[in-house]
């Protein structure tokens, strides 16, 4: 069975009640809930973890090897300025979505930058919660599961 993790970084709990006109307001519970939904319906096996410490998160990447086919990546701020996680994505050599809620394009400069975009599969960004499922779908289409 095709195996995803889903990461969550920094601050990525407090959705519901951060900045909610950015963020939106669904939690990250809810998120949860809804992607366990979807990947039960799909056939797929799903981990789903937040962390507000980047090494937590590097810890993750590197267990995900061997355990999982693929990870969804929503590293909050450390997208911008992580080139630790860069280098776990790399070492793994697992498929990567990288996933925001917003737009980061459309934000300050500093959110323009991506450590992780270079070592993608692709990136989803500005489509609120709705995101986690569309990276579910692109990450079973990678695997031919759709
Ligand atoms: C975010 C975008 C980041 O710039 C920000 O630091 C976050 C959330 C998003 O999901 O839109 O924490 O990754």
């Amino acid at each position: 069975m095709t195996s995803i993790l889903i990461l969550n970084g920094p601050n990525l709990n407090l959705l519901g009640t951060r900045q909610p006109e950015v963020y939106g307001s669904t939690t990250l519970a809810d998120i949860e809930s809804a992607c366990r939904g979807k990947a039960e319906d799909m056939g797929v096996a799903l981990d789903f973890q937040q962390s507000n410490h980047e090494g937590v998160l590097i810890d993750a990447i590197h267990t995900a090897k061997g355990r999982h086919d693929g990870i969804i990546l929503n590293a909050g701020a450390l997208t911008h300025t992580s080139i630790a996680i860069m280098d776990a994505i790399n070492s793994v050599e697992l498929p990567v979505i990288e996933l925001h809620l917003s737009n980061i394009h459309a934000r300050e400069s500093f959110r323009h930058k991506s450590w992780i975009a270079p070592v993608a599969l692709g990136q989803i960004c500005g489509f609120g919660a709705h995101g986690y499922s569309l990276a579910i779908d692109a990450l079973a289409a990678h695997f031919g599961k759709t």
